[in-house]
């Protein structure tokens, strides 16, 4: 399909204009679910999208609480009113506990997140989804808050020996993050070890609320999503099929795009 560039602006406008739910529907979901036009995924079904995501991307954020002592680490100097605020920071993970969905982390001593754990504080691992796109560039107007993200609630547990070795961990963080290869457990810059984090607890946003699931998924519903239903599943913008989790309109105007770019016309570059 040929689109010119005159229709662009057009097409934006429209298509944001249908694609967004209206504002009390954005950041929850509608007491009347069917009121809506769209089928809302169950919790299950949003359980096994959480684990996809789980699976398929590989940094997250970790958040911890800063303890009101900074005794065993004199040398960073950290301000003391900083005592119980919380720091989110980006790390690695890894999807090696298919059974659990414990997500795997090599937590280095030195790290900010490590030592509040140490200090006592839990620590949650916020994901979020971005699609690959690979295929098109996405305009401008696609909204960032009509995609899932979620965060899990739980706390660091070291793993033993025995299971890092028929775990295969090694090798499976190694696939995720070829770099974290020099700081394995073992090198000789930094300390370091493996962890697992035990998921307590998982709180989801699917995306706009008249058409995903907003709230918290049950730990069994996340635990009990098997590897066929990670496989089967497809996130939105994960490929090129029809995605009705996105809303059709939307969807119409992503293929439009598609099409756009596969004749070689560059209008998203725009
Ligand atoms: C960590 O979470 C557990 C519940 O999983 C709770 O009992 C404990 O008090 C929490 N620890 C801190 C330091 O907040
Ligand atoms: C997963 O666990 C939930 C909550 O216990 C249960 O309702 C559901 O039937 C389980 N699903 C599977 C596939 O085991």
């Amino acid at each position: 399909m040929h689109l010119s560039l005159a229709s662009l602006p057009l097409l934006a406008t429209l298509t944001w204009a249908s694609s967004l739910p209206s504002p009390q529907h954005i950041f929850s979901n509608p007491e009347d679910p069917s009121s809506t036009g769209y089928r809302i995924p169950t919790v299950h079904e949003s359980a096994i999208q959480a684990r996809r995501i789980l699976h398929l991307t590989s940094i997250g954020t970790l958040s911890t609480i800063f303890p009101s002592s900074q005794l065993p680490w004199p040398t960073e100097n950290r301000p003391s009113d900083v005592a119980g605020a919380p720091i989110g920071l980006m790390d690695y993970f890894a999807d090696c506990e298919p059974a659990t969905g414990n997500p795997t982390i090599l937590a280095i001593s030195i790290a900010t997140s490590f030592k509040n754990v140490a200090a006592g504080s839990n620590i949650t691992l916020s994901l979020r989804w971005v699609p690959p796109f690979s295929h098109f560039k996405p305009p401008a107007h696609i909204s960032a808050a009509a995609l899932p993200r979620f965060s899990l609630v739980g706390q660091l547990e070291e793993l033993s020996e025995e299971e890092v070795k028929s775990g295969h961990v090694t090798g499976c963080f190694v696939k995720y993050h070829p770099d974290a290869h020099a700081w394995l457990p073992g090198n000789r810059i930094h300390e370091s070890k493996w962890v697992r984090l035990v998921v307590k607890e998982v709180y989801w946003i699917g995306g706009f609320g008249d058409r995903a699931y907003i709230g918290w998924i049950p730990l069994k519903e996340w635990q009990n999503v098997t590897e066929e239903e990670v496989k089967q599943c497809r996130l939105p913008g994960e490929s090129k099929k029809t995605d009705a989790w996105w809303g059709s309109a939307w969807m119409a105007s992503l293929f439009s795009a598609e099409e756009a770019v596969e004749s070689g016309d560059s209008i998203w570059e725009l």
